[in-house]
């Protein structure tokens, strides 16, 4: 097969209905390329009548791909190597180029600020707990670098935020804001965040795959300081709001889950360098960051349209952030 590809291109989205698939799939669509979805036909079925679905469980049988050809396969929802290897050894011959999402908690060392050419981490029998996401997903890309070589684009996201994040990380922060009143804030002004908006990281990862770039490539934001996030929190919001800070230290004596009991702080040890990874590939590569005053409107207006995330579900719930106010504040 070539190895750039022609425009515009038949796209299979191995996954494609629930937060960056999604997002992926109505960029591609919104582009003219051809797409095709394959999923299971459980998490929004029938949502992108403008793409074909092919429904099947990659865990067990892609024999419904049997024989089609497509210029670019994304893996988007790609977690165990026996699964994607399954998907690899259905495909191979027939396909131009295969992206596949990965994440930065590939890498072994979070302490210190790294770029795509850290240690990542190894799956095997003494793999700890927390970290065999980022051990599977780390055996997943080698899958992929193994089968596609220079035709393999590997994405490593950090936190992604935006319309859809099923996740209750970062909505939290502009509607906790729009409620306004006396509002707890993590750590230090200094401390940093970084994520990027689902649809940054769709936009760049078709523009690349479809234009031939092959390679790692470590796919976030900039390091952002909270004190200046909060303030464009509270700029969006307008509400009256008082902010308090409570240290890190006295979160943590608190009882509060060091990573992220309260939504972006993460405060774990080993995770000192979370977020300042290195992005200067991607950007070099054209990635392009969307003003942050555009995601949390476009989150919160998504976040209000679907009535706010279901009950136990909020980052930080009501009663914990005055029980959090009442013990380290007044
Ligand atoms: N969220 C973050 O901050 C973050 C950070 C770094 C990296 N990442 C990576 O980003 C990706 C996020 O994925 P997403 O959920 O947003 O992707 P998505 O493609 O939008 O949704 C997941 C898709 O997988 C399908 N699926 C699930 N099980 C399946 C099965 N057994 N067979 C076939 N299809 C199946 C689901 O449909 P059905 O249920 O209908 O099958 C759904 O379409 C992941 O790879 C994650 O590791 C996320």
């Amino acid at each position: 097969m070539p190895s750039t590809i022609s425009r515009p291109s038949s796209i299979l989205i191995l996954g494609g209905t629930r937060f960056v698939g999604r997002t992926l799939v109505e960029a591609a669509l919104a582009d003219d390329h051809q797409v095709t979805l394959f999923h299971r036909g459980q998490t929004n079925p029938g949502l992108f009548g403008a793409a074909e679905t092919v429904l099947g469980d990659r865990t067990r049988d892609l024999s419904a791909l049997a024989g089609r050809r497509f210029d670019l396969v994304v893996d988007v929802a790609g977690y165990d190597p026996p699964v994607v290897r399954r998907a690899l050894d259905a495909l191979r011959g027939r396909v131009g180029r295969y992206v596949y999402v990965s994440s930065l908690s590939v890498l072994a060392d979070q302490s210190t600020p790294q770029n795509e050419d850290g240690d990542l981490l190894e799956l095997d029998d003494d793999t700890a707990p927390e970290k065999l996401y980022g051990a599977r997903k780390a055996a997943c890309e080698r899958l992929v670098r193994d089968a596609f070589g220079a035709r393999a684009l590997i994405v490593r996201p950090g936190m992604i935020v935006g319309p859809h994040d099923p996740t209750d990380r970062f909505a939290y922060w502009p509607r906790r804001f729009a409620r306004g009143g006396r509002i707890l804030l993590p750590g230090d002004p200094a401390d940093l965040a970084q994520f990027i908006d689902v649809r940054d990281l769709a936009g760049w990862i078709l523009r690349s795959a479809t234009s031939g770039v092959g390679g790692v490539f470590n796919v976030t934001g900039r390091p952002l300081a909270f004190g200046a996030f909060f303030d464009a929190c509270q700029a969006h919001a307008g509400a009256p709001a008082t902010t308090v800070w409570a240290s890190s230290e006295r979160l943590i004596a608190a009882g509060v889950n060091p990573w992220m009991g309260i939504p972006l702080w993460i405060a774990a040890p080993g995770c000192e360098a979370i977020n300042e990874v290195d992005v200067s590939r991607a950007t070099a590569a054209g990635l392009t960051i969307r003003p942050l005053a555009q995601t949390l409107a476009d989150t919160l207006a998504w976040d209000t349209a679907r009535g706010g995330p279901a009950q136990g579900h909020e980052g930080l719930g009501e009663q914990e952030e005055r029980r959090l106010l009442r013990e380290l504040v007044d």
